[in-house]
């Protein structure tokens, strides 16, 4: 890419007076004015800030991101250890950025062990008759959509499956692989459809662990296919490749992937749903840093044309996020990326910049740097 030193040097400047304005806080999305809103500890979210701060240091060696990011370990610490109740399968988006990532950055043996510790914490969250890690709590004000999630796996949770193979490969205990493979392969059969569409959601049987059906919570409908969700088994399915070698992970990383790609609008944005495609539809443009990550690393595991094919799409997924969702010259927008979408039909950060956005897009423009990844 032509302009990736200059995007890098976007991303470095723009983070070091973001770090300064945060001042200890964790940005999580933009206001209506183009301000980052703050987030508390408790947020699911709260892990890519620091995790940001992380791949500047890997791509630049400047020490002063390292600095801001340690401010942060305390609390995630005392987050695992004293407010348990507050964790779910998103611990892999918590701890691989924050805990993880200084552990291989700086060889942190409180944060070898914090690691662990998050993995044994989602390994509670196995199911073993249905073979899939649940992925929220009971959410006692949502209904029976709410009730039922204590047989609900969700896409998403493709991404927290690297805490387990990490902490397989830090043990040499078994059992956290056993259990995200187990998932990948359950979430292969009954999430991914059999067009690789995804579903956002799965429910199974309490009883006898059997698959019940897909239901929606942040896609339009049931039956849609929800385009970060889409990203999520993109990247995820590309990754436990990496870990297991298991040929049916990479052909479902492939045919996630060719699918993502097809539905792309012609300005290689995503719509926020793809049953929006090429409408004028709100995009989210998070989801185009999430399949650049998968697509990048997908391109190491295929033949040279795929290959080829994968690359040049990542790029052009960057290129559109830099001409369409970067306001560089805007110095009032605080986000790295804009057009983002948390939840569209709750009017959650609706095409805003929202911290995943930022996070994957850095963690794209550190694997074209010949950066190191964390996870
Ligand atoms: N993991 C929640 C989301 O993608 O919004």
């Amino acid at each position: 890419m032509n302009n990736l030193s200059q995007i890098k040097d976007y991303i470095l400047k723009k983070t070091l007076e973001n770090a300064e304005r945060a001042s200890g806080r964790l940005p999580v999305a933009t206001d209506k004015d183009g301000r980052f809103t703050y987030g508390k500890i408790e947020d699911w979210r709260a892990g890519f800030w620091p995790g940001i701060l992380n791949y500047c240091y890997l791509m630049s060696g400047n020490d002063r991101y390292l600095e801001y990011a340690e401010s942060y370990h305390t609390a995630f610490v005392d987050r695992l250890y004293n407010k348990k109740e507050t964790l779910d399968h998103d611990i892999g988006f918590l701890y691989i950025p924050t805990e993880y990532a200084r552990y291989k950055i700086k060889g942190c043996s409180d944060s070898l062990k914090a690691t662990i510790d998050a993995a044994d914490s989602l390994l509670e969250r196995y199911n073993e008759k249905g073979k899939y890690i649940v992925a929220w709590n009971v959410w006692e004000n949502r209904g029976e959509f709410g009730k039922n999630n204590v047989r609900r796996m969700i896409i998403d949770c493709m991404m927290n499956l690297g805490i387990l193979f990490e902490a397989s490969e830090l043990t040499g205990d078994n059992k956290y692989f056993e259990a995200a493979k187990n998932h990948g392969l359950t979430c292969m059969k009954t999430i991914v459809r059999p067009d690789f569409t995804t579903f956002h959601t799965y429910l199974f049987d309490m009883e006898t662990g059997k698959p019940d059906k897909g239901e929606t919570w942040q896609g339009h409908s049931d039956s849609s296919c929800w385009s970060r969700g889409q990203a999520w088994a993109v990247a995820g399915f590309t990754m436990a490749y990496r870990y297991t070698k298991e040929k049916a992970f990479l052909d479902t990383a492939i045919a996630t992937a060719d699918k993502f790609i097809s539905f792309l609008d012609d300005n290689y944005l995503p719509a926020w749903d793809f049953v929006f495609r090429n409408t004028g539809a709100v995009p989210d443009a998070s989801a185009s840093g999430i399949a650049a990550c998968g697509l990048l690393e997908l391109s190491e595991y295929v033949t040279e044309s795929k290959a080829l094919f994968y690359k040049e799409s990542a790029k052009k997924l960057i290129d559109s996020l830099w001409n369409n969702c970067i306001l560089c010259n805007d110095e009032n927008f605080e986000a790295l990326v804009n057009r983002c979408t948390g939840f569209y039909d709750q009017d959650i950060d609706v095409d805003a910049g929202i911290i995943y956005g930022d996070y994957y897009f850095v963690k794209a423009i550190a694997k074209l740097c010949g950066a190191q990844w964390i996870i």
